[in-house]
């Protein structure tokens, strides 16, 4: 069974976390999301270590119990909360922050929701795929051997990019990273 995932599961190095919830300038109350929660090491270092408000999503249902199992274990019940389920489907107008993990072709899909639903100074921090029809305000390269991240920052509303989708360098870039780390495992839980 697929689960109707729009993306495979590969984890954020802690680092790289760290430095994008510090881009987003999370601090004690701030509301964060993720779409596609993965371990749940975003929303989880997002209320421990910078007093935040999670908010994860997960569409995969051996995912979202490790994250619900993670959560009463960190005694993290009153801070985070695991949506399970399919993140277009999500009400984002909460989020003061977006950390996200995805591709490119699938944040393009995300740009008309994010435009409508998100209000006004919410940040998006996205590790490695770009937002294609939107400029960012910043991007940052967080290095974690052997690879060199990108961390794009958005505030919303974004301003818009002349191009369209132009970034197969960064998909194929993810595929190796998928293949190196957590696709046999992706494809193991399917069975
Ligand atoms: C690249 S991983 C990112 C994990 C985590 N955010 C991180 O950065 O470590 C993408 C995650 O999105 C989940 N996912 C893919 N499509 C989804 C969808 N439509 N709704 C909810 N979760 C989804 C996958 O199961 C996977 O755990």
């Amino acid at each position: 069974m697929s689960f109707g995932l729009d993306v495979p599961f590969v984890p954020t190095p802690e680092p790289v976390v760290r430095k994008m919830l510090e881009l987003a300038g999370v601090t004690k109350g701030t509301v964060v999301y993720d779409l596609g929660a993965g371990d749940g090491r975003i929303i989880i270092m997002a209320a421990k270590e910078f007093g935040a408000t999670a908010v994860g999503v997960e569409a995969h249902p051996g995912r979202a119990e490790l994250i619900e199992k993670r959560i009463e274990e960190e005694n993290l019940k009153d801070k985070v909360t695991l949506i399970r389920g399919d993140f277009f489907k999500v009400d984002v107008s909460k989020a003061d922050v977006l950390a996200l993990y995805l591709l490119t072709s699938v944040d393009q899909r995300l740009e008309p929701k994010f435009e409508s639903e998100l209000k006004p100074g919410a940040k998006i921090v996205s590790h490695d795929f770009p937002f294609p029809g939107w400029i960012p305000d910043k991007v940052v390269e967080v290095k974690d051997s052997p690879f060199t991240h990108q961390i794009y920052l958005y505030v919303m509303p974004p301003k818009k990019a002349k191009r369209g989708l132009a970034d197969e360098p960064f998909r194929a870039f993810f595929g190796y990273k998928a293949i190196g780390g957590s696709v046999g495992a992706e494809l193991h839980l399917k069975r």
